[in-house]
């Protein structure tokens, strides 16, 4: 028997089939992301996934149904005490906020408030290939072990935890649970995507055409690098706080770390990825907040022609940062600090329970196709 005869559409029953089958033609798009609470959201985590986010709020046209989750469950992933876990959930929640996410337009809640994520995932990690998620590269980014390295490696058997290894299967759950359309991602997350993807494959070839394939909405643009290393992706965990713009900063704060960002030793302002990266991430930085929209050529062919050195390119891109940035750090701490952070309680409650309608859903299907 092919796996594909394990269970056809046909034995679901009546009205789970017809709500699979409106779903399935139906051609609304649904947006899914997720941010792990590890931190106040930096630069890179703004214009990789945040901006994006708030912007699709307001996208003219078709009508998306948008739903953004604190990824909890990812971050005890890697070890954190329970008391700043507590306190990264309700800042993340705070800072998705302040940044513009509006609750009555998009679903906003905490990826543990719904437990269909963890059983979801159990049920495509029976199906998951160990082999794909050993060649997968963030395990052993969070390890920092070497690209090359295997499950065989003797260090890697007693550092590596299951959790870790599983991370993307988790992933793919939080996506696939919401039926998702798109998904709008830094691109550091395309090979997650693509796993995501697969598991769909899987699940679909056993079980019938239940789970919709994701498409990743990302750009290698948006990328935003360290201002202290500009070979490495700006990053939460990068032990220097130079390296990083939080979205909580104080102008002050920007302006220093904007001026104090590694470049070269060169006076002159050019656009060469490869050969000027620190300089080439500032050029990137002014064209993504620049209201003319002009490109990184563009810019750094004006400001060459204006003689500019790299003083006042950085000072530019530190004025566009505060500009684009001002009043988040404001409502941010408002919102903390309004009832004690009984609002922000309030509405990640209020997302759980619209998310919370969406998963019995899809786990109605899934529980059904899979024979449970
Ligand atoms: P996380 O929490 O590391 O980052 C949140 C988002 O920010 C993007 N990002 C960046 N974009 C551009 N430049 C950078 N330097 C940069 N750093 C981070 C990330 O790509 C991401 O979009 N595994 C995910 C969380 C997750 C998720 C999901 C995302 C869990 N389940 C389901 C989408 C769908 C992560 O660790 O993101």
């Amino acid at each position: 028997m092919s796996p594909r005869t394990i269970i056809q559409p046909s034995r679901l029953s009546r009205g789970v089939r017809r709500w699979a089958q409106a779903r399935h033609f139906s051609d609304r798009r649904v947006i899914f992301s997720g941010i792990q609470p590890t931190g106040t959201p930096h630069l890179g985590n703004y214009i990789g996934a945040i901006h994006r986010w708030v912007r699709l709020q307001d996208e003219p046209g078709e009508v998306s149904d948008l739903i953004y989750s604190v990824v909890d469950l990812h971050a005890i992933t890697m070890p954190i005490s329970p008391e700043v876990l507590r306190r990264h959930r309700r800042e993340a929640m705070a800072s998705l906020l302040a940044a513009g996410i509006d609750p009555d337009r998009s679903t906003l809640f905490y990826q543990s408030a719904i437990p269909a994520h963890s059983e979801l995932m159990w049920i495509l990690a029976c199906r998951a290939s160990t082999g794909y998620l050993s060649r997968m590269t963030q395990w052993k980014s969070k390890l920092s072990v070497a690209s090359s390295t295997t499950l065989f490696d003797e260090d890697v058997r007693s550092s590596l935890k299951l959790g870790l290894f599983s991370y993307p299967v988790l992933q793919a759950a939080d996506i696939l649970l919401y039926r998702a359309t798109h998904v709008p991602v830094g691109d550091d997350q395309r090979q997650h995507l693509e796993f995501a993807r697969e598991c769909v494959s899987n699940f679909n070839s056993t079980y019938g055409k239940h789970l919709v394939s994701p498409t990743t909405l990302s750009s290698p643009e948006l990328r935003v690098m360290s201002l202290q290393n500009p070979a490495q992706k700006m990053s939460k965990s990068d032990k220097s706080h130079w390296s990083r713009i939080l979205i909580t900063d104080t102008p002050e704060e920007i302006n220093k770390k904007v001026m104090g960002a590694v470049t070269d030793s060169e006076n002159y302002v050019s656009y060469d990825p490869a050969a000027r990266p620190g300089v080439s991430n500032l050029l990137r930085l002014l064209s993504y907040f620049d209201s003319g929209s002009r490109t990184p050529e563009q810019l750094a062919a004006e400001l060459s022609s204006e003689n500019a050195g790299l003083g006042v390119l950085k000072q530019s891109v530190s004025e566009s940062i505060i500009a684009a940035m001002s009043g988040i750090r404001e409502r941010y701490l408002q919102l903390l600090a309004e009832d004690g952070g009984g609002f922000i309680d309030h509405v990640a409650r209020e997302g759980a329970r619209k998310a919370q309608l969406r998963a019995d859903e899809t786990m109605a299907i899934v529980r059904e196709a899979v024979g449970l």
